[in-house]
């Protein structure tokens, strides 16, 4: 199984308790479970074979501001070919499109650093509650031999 470690951003709480759902189910630490809003992090102070992150969107096509420094400041030659997931979430109930979101930001500046993304993004509805069946989903179908 592949080491995971969960990265997440967030202005309110809802990331933090998707992050912390996700962790539970893939059976990973608490204390790899780490929050960019509320600490500087560095890539290179993390060891990941496989690294979700988590962020809600605020605003089209826009990161919360603790993801894109993370993403930014990292030093990511470490970590090429390496894999992620990313994980958006917001107001997905209504919208016309969901390729607005944070995921898309994400997406290509990872692919950009030499890491590939292994699975399909998740578009979470978080507003005004998580939509905990389609994570629930989403983990079964990505991460089968990782759940408990
Ligand atoms: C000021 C503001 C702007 C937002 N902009 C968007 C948006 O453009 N698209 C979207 O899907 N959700 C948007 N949202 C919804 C947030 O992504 C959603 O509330 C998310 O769950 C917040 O996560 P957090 O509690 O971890 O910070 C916005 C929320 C706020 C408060």
């Amino acid at each position: 199984m592949k080491k995971i470690k969960i990265i997440f951003a967030s202005r309110g709480s809802a990331a933090k308790t998707i992050a912390c759902y996700i962790a539970k189910k893939l059976q990973v630490n608490d204390d790899d479970v780490f929050n960019v809003s509320a600490h500087e992090l560095n890539s290179n102070d993390i060891i990941f074979e496989h690294l979700i992150l988590v962020c809600p969107t605020y605003g089209d096509e826009e990161l919360e501001e603790g993801m894109e420094n993370f993403l930014i400041k990292s030093d990511w030659s470490k970590h090429i070919g390496l894999t992620f997931s990313a994980v958006e979430m917001g107001l997905y109930r209504g919208y016309d499109s969901p390729l607005l979101g944070a995921a898309k930001i994400i997406q290509l500046f990872l692919n950009k650093q030499g890491l590939m993304q292994s699975t399909n993004t998740l578009s979470l509805d978080s507003v005004p509650s998580v939509d905990f069946s389609i994570l629930e989903k989403w983990l079964t179908n990505n991460f089968r031999n990782h759940e408990k």
